[in-house]
């Protein structure tokens, strides 16, 4: 019988080989060379040091890990860094403009909507995808897109609030000319 773990599988050397792909993050280009065994959120944390996106569960159920790509939420920590070649990519990091906080973080901040802040990353993401999809959503729309999203310190209502306060910075930043919210 063939010792367990003896020999490499062929799945195994498949996420070993390394691939040559150019992250577009934040509006900079970077030249990477890694594996398929390495995830978005892995590169983002250990190779390019963007510490905005958080490790929750893993396994793309928790939402800390959250970023944007093509202006759409995604879980970076279940999906493969070389798949995104070409995609564009943005992290917390990424959302403030011309050294003013973007009005999703501006919001969180005046609502005090944090205890530990370990889920605001996701929290703070999802909904400046949502709003950019939708820059005035019902209560049951935000509820809806940040049900995925989990705050084991149970600052809901806050983040409700906090949401309801970006809604109002964007309508007024767009009237003043400013940002995409
Ligand atoms: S760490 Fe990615 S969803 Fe939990
Ligand atoms: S504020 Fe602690 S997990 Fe949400």
């Amino acid at each position: 019988m063939r010792r367990r773990g003896a020999t490499t599988s062929a799945s195994e050397i498949g996420l070993l080989k390394a691939h040559c792909v150019t992250l577009s993050v934040n509006g900079q280009k970077f030249p990477l060379t890694l594996t398929r065994a390495a995830t978005l959120l892995h590169t983002l944390r250990n190779d390019l040091h963007l510490n905005g996106p958080r490790y929750g569960c893993g396994l793309g159920q928790c939402g800390a890990c959250t970023v944007l790509i093509d202006d759409r939420a995604a879980r970076s920590c279940v999906i493969p860094a070389v798949e995104l070649d070409g995609r564009t990519i943005t992290t917390l990091e990424g959302l403030a403009e011309h050294g003013r906080l973007h009005p999703v973080q501006e919001a969180f901040i005046e609502a005090q909507a944090a205890q530990c802040g370990y889920c605001l990353n996701g929290m703070i993401m999802t909904t400046v995808a949502l709003l950019r999809s939708n820059p005035d959503p019902s209560e049951f729309e935000v509820r809806q897109a940040l049900a995925g999203n989990l705050c084991r310190c149970g600052t809901h209502l806050e983040i409700l609030d906090a949401v309801k306060g970006a809604v109002q910075r964007g309508v007024k930043r767009a009237a003043q000319g400013g940002a995409q919210t």
